[in-house]
């Protein structure tokens, strides 16, 4: 018997850049919507148009590239969405409007303050509008986890006669737990007379840490869509993580009767490029992703796995993207090995002029690094998309001293806007001394908010990754970079962040801007 296809609905874009500290620039947006296509993921969301022309222009900018998967945009129940968000959709393939509008008691009262009757109305109005732009319009009764399930019904009738083709349940306050919230996808696939005519999706926040469990429940009980993020990201404490759904779905083809057509072995590049960019690292036990998933630390789990893999291994890392720390490439490596390895990490480039760029970086990095694994190949390209990106400020060269005993102390040379200017600057640390000379020569005024780094692999040879978040007037704005030597990376995340200042590509809690 063939299975039903489960459409994957990434809401990274969207619901994830709802993180507070999470927001993405359009370019980045971009490079993470093209890792999703690449992954066949089903549907993308892209944002929320109306929320500002940030938005507005990344929603669009995505449905322009990305041509083999939706591209969906978000719009309140309100004319001025749904037109804003059908406009941003346009050039797309395949578009889609996702328009919604609570049903729960209290959203109905203390913030809609719309009676029942005006609600069943209201969103039978949208998707009537969207349809205007669009075949493909989905629905949700946001807070659907603590509405009424009668007047559920009475909505999803409402807007299926409407012409809504996908009906999306959220669990908004992640209030659900799995065998009550299967229970409801049943009772409304069951009840609603119409519900033939539309696929059923799920949207599980995980506030209660049941976001995955709770999606996988409802998939159960009759849904064909789940909504999710990359690294689990969103809203809170996060949506229904994309990697955890899918795997469980896959690795237990006995339990489930459907499968997605998800390529699993880009799941890693997908985490890792979406913890770069936000800047929020993937705990080193979380599933699927997190470092020490595939690990084995016991003797006795070492032991069993090295006699058969089965023992203590439900499914292969290799499957799921991870490169086991595999030497690629070395010192010697030519050009065409080089670009042999790129496509088969699926890491593409727009001209010839950047795989050479990329290469000359290899080779720069292969002389101070013995060995170059897939992990460090990433970053290359990270550093040169950045640099690309990155006009005004340029890191011309560093010099930091520190001694026991001795304050640390900087000395930089920086290349702004065509000019080469130097400052010397002390700190309680190295990168403190670094980012206070910086801050001498652009006198920004922004605020740190965070600084993490990480070892992109194993090893005291490994390139260290520096993401730092800034904050100015407001905006909230994330800065990658990676090298050998921590503080020159430090100085280049920081860097990066400063341009994305001063070209005005951070934004605004999406949300806060649409209220
Ligand atoms: O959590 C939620 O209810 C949402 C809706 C917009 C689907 O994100
Ligand atoms: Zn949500």
């Amino acid at each position: 018997m063939s299975k039903d296809q489960l459409i994957v609905f990434d809401t990274t874009l969207r619901d994830g850049e709802q993180s507070p500290g999470a927001s993405m620039t359009r370019e980045e947006k971009i490079r993470i919507a093209r890792a999703l296509e690449a992954m066949k993921v089903d549907i993308i969301e892209a944002g929320f148009p109306i929320a500002s022309n940030g938005d507005f222009e990344s929603v669009k900018a995505v449905a322009e590239i990305v041509k083999d998967s939706t591209v969906c945009g978000l719009a309140r129940a309100k004319q001025v969405d749904i037109e804003r968000a059908g406009a941003a959709i346009k050039p797309a393939n395949s578009g889609r409007i996702h328009t919604f509008l609570a049903t729960s008691p209290i959203h109905m009262e203390q913030k809609l303050r719309m009676s029942p009757d005006e609600v069943v109305e209201a969103a039978a109005k949208s998707v009537r509008m969207a349809r205007q732009f669009t075949d493909d319009v989905e629905f949700s009764p946001e807070d659907a986890g603590r509405s009424d399930p009668d007047f559920l019904c009475r909505v999803i009738e409402a807007v299926i006669n409407e012409g809504a083709t996908t009906i999306n349940i959220p669990d908004t306050v992640g209030y659900n737990v799995p065998h009550q919230f299967g229970a409801l996808i049943k009772d409304l696939i069951e009840r609603v007379p119409n519900s033939d005519k539309a696929i059923f999706s799920v949207h599980c926040h995980n506030d209660l840490g049941l976001a995955v469990g709770n999606s996988l429940s409802a998939i159960l009980n009759g849904a064909r869509q789940v909504e999710c993020t990359i690294n689990g990201l969103g809203e809170r404490a996060g949506n229904a993580s994309l990697e955890e759904i899918v795997m469980a779905v896959r690795t237990r083809q006995d339990v489930f009767p459907c499968d997605t057509r998800l390529d699993t072995t880009q799941i890693m590049n997908c985490s890792k490029l979406v913890a770069g960019i936000t800047g929020f690292n993937v705990q080193p036990n979380k599933a699927i992703v997190g470092a020490n998933a595939f690990a084995h630390e016991s003797g006795i789990h070492q032991d069993g796995v090295l006699k058969s893999r089965e023992t203590y291994e439900i499914m292969r890392a290799q499957d799921v993207g991870w490169s086991n720390n595999k030497l690629v490439l070395g010192k010697h490596s030519g050009r065409a090995a080089f670009k042999s390895r790129m496509a088969e990490l699926k890491l593409e480039f727009s001209s010839e002029e950047e795989l050479n760029e990329v290469f000359a970086r290899f080779k720069t990095l292969a002389d101070k690094k013995h060995d170059i694994f897939d992990e460090d190949l990433l970053a290359l390209v990270n550093e040169t998309v950045i640099e690309a990106e990155n006009e005004s400020i340029k890191l011309v060269s560093l010099r930091v001293c520190c001694e026991t005993g001795e304050t640390p102390n900087a000395t930089m040379t920086l290349n702004i806007n065509g000019e080469e200017k130097q400052s010397e600057a002390s700190g309680d640390g190295p990168v403190d001394a670094c980012f206070k000379a910086i801050e001498k020569l652009t006198n920004t005024g922004v605020t740190l908010q965070l600084y993490s780094v990480n070892a992109i692999t194993t090893g005291t040879d490994s390139q260290g990754e520096v993401t730092v978040r800034i904050e100015k007037d407001g905006r909230v704005i994330n800065g990658q970079g990676a090298d050998t030597d921590i503080v020159i990376a430090s100085a280049k995340s920081y860097i990066n962040a400063l341009n994305k200042v001063m070209s005005n590509a951070g934004r605004t809690h999406p949300q806060m801007s649409a209220v």
